[in-house]
């Protein structure tokens, strides 16, 4: 009797909150065949919803160990088309929730390319009242870990393109920076992290940006961020302040959970980058820099932290040559990235330096802000080599235009009732924070 040879089953999974749904798939795929599991990496993951919550290697080391999987490999791409051409499964297993939504398109490129040797898609029916969307929904409301969140900011820098940071001043700015999506092109869209501004701490304080807000009042409002919400978050540390110190404000960070602080290579009183040069602010001296970074990345505990150089050669007019030779001493002194800053009205110089900067080839992450520059899409930047783009100041800014309205409406009008429409309702505000009601 001539046995038929075992028929190979390949199913694709991000398998990180894995739930009885993803064991129904597996359990069915095993019913036809030797199952080889796609685990798709944290890249392909991203590329169209959230981070994984476990690494690649902790979400390999699951899968394993589950019965009926005969082995796992890596799928770099959301797209299957490279790992069936080498496998050439008989079939393709998966649940049949991905007709609609970023998927639509990944699974009729499947049954297309299936059909090259004969291979057959199966759709297993989804399991209703279970998944990972919602599981991720149950995680936020747990919380995270700061060692959890100093290690995201890394991952993301790996597994994304390019990364979108908003500014955010107390829990409310947190909360919108954790929950604010949009759906483009069927894939949501967030932000991937949050930016503590020393501009924006200290002028929703009422002080000048002149490092006159001391860390510890910072501080407090990061551990009421960090209270509700998930993200990472990268810190402006200004210029570090005294070596000596800053080696405590960074265990301090990295305790807290801040994934990075940023340091630039001003002396003196520093000033806020957006005034431009007014010839009273000065640059450090190079070495000066490259000591309080070695004296940094000496201080961090963890692998996870990160702690950032900004050049400010070309806010200061020290000219482009100038720009790329700090941020090359800087790398080599240990920076784990460079944040590049100019106050200019277009990206020239922007996009210049990062041109540059590729030339020399370097790889650590470029940081962006476009402020004064604001007409730069994502997109073109992300082209241009930068890893982290961050909106530094808009939530202030939208907000206090429109509290300045209403506060002269009440004024002007000896009654509140005129800027009612300007404002959200009492009944909005109750539902806005969970667990008011
Ligand atoms: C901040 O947000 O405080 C910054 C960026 O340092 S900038 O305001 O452009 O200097
Ligand atoms: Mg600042």
């Amino acid at each position: 009797m001539s046995m038929r040879p075992k028929q190979t089953v390949y199913v694709g999974m991000s398998a990180d909150l894995v739930h009885p749904g993803h064991m129904r798939v597996l359990r069915h795929a095993a019913t036809l065949g030797e199952v080889v599991v796609g685990l798709l990496t944290d890249a392909a993951i991203a590329s169209y919803k959230r981070l994984p919550y476990l690494s690649f290697e902790q979400r390999r080391e699951v899968i394993e160990s589950i019965k009926g999987v005969a082995r796992v490999v890596p799928q770099a791409t959301l797209d299957y088309t490279e790992n069936l051409r080498n496998i050439k499964p008989d079939y393709v297993v998966h649940g049949d929730d991905w007709k609609d939504g970023p998927q639509a398109r990944t699974r009729r490129k499947v049954i297309e390319v299936l059909q090259e040797w004969g291979g057959e898609l199966v759709e297993v029916a989804y399991t209703q009242g279970i998944s990972s969307t919602q599981l991720n929904q149950e995680r936020k409301t747990i919380g995270t870990t700061p060692d959890i969140r100093v290690r995201t900011l890394r991952r993301l820098i790996q597994a994304k393109p390019i990364l979108r940071v908003l500014q955010v001043h107390d829990g409310l700015t947190g909360l919108i920076v954790e929950n604010a999506r949009i759906e483009a092109g069927g894939v949501p869209r967030e932000f991937d992290a949050m930016w503590s501004s020393s501009l924006v701490d200290s002028t929703s304080r009422g002080k000048p940006d002149i490092e006159a807000v001391d860390i510890t009042s910072r501080l407090t409002s990061i551990n009421e961020i960090f209270e509700v919400t998930t993200k990472p978050l990268i810190f402006d540390a200004d210029t570090g302040g005294k070596q000596e110190h800053f080696a405590f404000t960074v265990k301090s960070l990295e305790r807290l959970g801040v994934s990075a602080a940023i340091i630039e290579d001003k002396i003196g009183l520093k000033k806020n980058s957006l005034l431009g040069s007014d010839g009273t602010q000065l640059q450090a001296e190079v070495q000066d820099v490259c000591s309080k970074i070695r004296v940094g990345k000496h201080a961090q505990i963890t692998e996870g932290f990160m702690l950032i150089a900004r050049v400010e050669s070309l806010i200061l007019g020290a000219g482009m040559e100038d720009a790329l030779g700090r941020a090359q001493a800087y790398t080599e002194a240990g920076a784990d990235g460079i944040m590049i800053h100019s106050c200019a009205k277009d990206p020239d110089e922007i996009l210049e330096f990062c041109s540059r900067w590729r030339d020399v080839g370097n790889p650590v992450p470029l940081v962006v802000v476009p402020s004064t520059y604001s007409q730069v899409y994502e997109d073109q930047l992300a082209n241009a080599g930068v890893k982290v783009v961050i909106y530094a100041n808009h939530l202030l800014r939208a907000a206090y235009p429109a509290m300045m309205e209403v506060a002269n409406s009440i004024l002007m009008n000896g009654r509140a009732h005129d800027c009612e429409e300007r404002c959200i309702s009492i009944d909005e505000v109750l539902s806005l924070v969970p667990g008011t009601r």
